[in-house]
């Protein structure tokens, strides 16, 4: 490594607060499924930056446009209209098929967001103040007080959210678990349809289906978390619509901007009307530059069918993994849908250790929940790629 790239490190180190402990790469630019430190060391990126940057990097349609926007106007605030926002609202609206949209700037806040619809859809029938969510173990939502208050890590909710403000949990796939936790205090039921961070489980169809009917029966509303699995990783363009599910509430960010900080969370017709004029706001929400970013996305999506190439894409990495998990006894278990997989490795096997070493070898990967290895790359790899990945990786376990 070179001698500036380890004075950046040793910067970062002094200036950035630290809640992380970050590899020792500086990352400098991409290109298509590669990025490149700053000594110009290549890597092959299956991680997208934690399942954010679906169009690969330097897509030239994404960048003009935003480059264009730059130009014409980067921020309004929420008391006008803009241009770009409409555009990108009608065009979530008419994809998820349901009622209005509120952007955001990150995952977390579009679940803040849907959490506040839930309560306020209770409180506008009864006035009580007292209702609550149930949320599933091992779930992940984000780490603002309100999104902790439903991630089912205590890891992640020790020291800041105290045991009266968590929701009740529940053992995600397990549909009579949820059921016997419902009260009458229950205002909504929050999951992820694919859990990402707790380890890649997606959702059984008869669980989501179950949730569906429980809160149609008990007036609460259902939110599903897409942040992660949403936008075409799954193989369509939202993961509930492979279910046939339809939450009151849905959550999204990550690819939605593709790298542009945003997120939504989309109403049906049930929750549309529970949040009224100044119930709810942002500054920076839907902004002519963030939006401009979802339109790109869109457009990108629907010419280039990137969730039909995730589904493809996905089945070919499926095989591949299965070939290595059978070559490799220390794969002890294999999960997930097209472009967002997991593989589970035997504990003495821990994958911190195969994640730096294939970082190392020129592969970023990332981690998830107990022992798992995440595949979340850009949803526009081809064959060639996940070859080269299956290479490194399977080099770097048995290093
Ligand atoms: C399922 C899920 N929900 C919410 C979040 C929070 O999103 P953000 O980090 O954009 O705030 C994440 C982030 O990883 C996530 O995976």
């Amino acid at each position: 490594m070179s001698q500036s790239q380890k004075d950046y490190i040793e910067q970062g180190e002094k200036y950035i607060l630290k809640t992380y402990n970050r590899f020792p790469v500086v990352l400098e630019r991409g290109e298509g499924v590669y990025l490149y430190d700053t000594d110009n060391k290549k890597y092959l990126d299956f991680g997208a930056g934690i399942a954010v940057f679906a169009l690969g990097y330097g897509n030239k349609y994404y960048n003009d446009a935003l480059k264009a926007q730059i130009d014409k106007l980067i921020h309004t605030s929420n008391l006008y209209y803009n241009v770009p926002a409409v555009k990108a609202a009608k065009r979530i609206v008419e994809a998820t098929k349901m009622k209005k949209v509120f952007f955001t700037n990150s995952g977390t806040e579009a679940i803040e967001g849907a959490l506040k619809v839930a309560r306020k859809y209770a409180y506008n029938k009864d006035n009580s103040k007292d209702y609550e969510f149930i949320a599933m173990n091992h779930s992940f939502h984000g780490r603002s007080q309100g999104a902790l208050s439903v991630t089912g890590n205590a890891h992640y909710q020790d020291g800041f959210v105290p045991k009266e403000f968590r929701a009740v949990f529940a053992e995600y796939n397990n549909l009579e678990d949820v059921v016997s936790k419902i009260t009458d205090k229950t205002c909504g039921i929050i999951c992820e349809v694919v859990q990402g961070e707790g380890g890649i489980y997606p959702a059984d169809p008869e669980f989501l289906k179950g949730l569906r009917k429980v809160c149609d029966e008990k007036d609460i509303l259902l939110i599903f978390d897409e942040v992660q699995c949403g936008m075409g990783r799954c193989g369509s363009l939202f993961a509930h619509d492979l279910y046939g599910v339809k939450p009151d509430v849905l959550a999204l960010a990550k690819a939605l901007g593709c790298g542009v900080p945003v997120g939504a969370f989309v109403v049906n017709e049930r929750a549309d009307g529970a949040l009224v004029p100044g119930d709810h706001g942002t500054t920076y929400g839907g902004n002519p530059f963030a939006c401009a970013a979802i339109n790109a996305v869109f457009d990108q999506f629907e010419e280039r069918k990137i969730p039909e190439h995730a589904k493809e894409i996905g089945q070919y990495l499926w095989d591949q993994l299965e070939g290595l998990k059978e070559r490799n006894d220390c794969i002890t278990a294999h999960r997930g849908l097209a472009l967002m997989q997991g593989l589970e490795f035997a504990p003495e096997k821990p994958v911190g250790e195969i994640v730096k070493k294939a970082l190392n070898n020129g592969l970023i990967l990332i981690s998830a929940g107990n022992n798992v290895i995440r595949f979340v790359p850009p949803l526009v790899i081809e064959k060639e790629d996940v070859d080269e990945m299956i290479r490194i990786l399977e080099a770097s376990i048995q290093e």
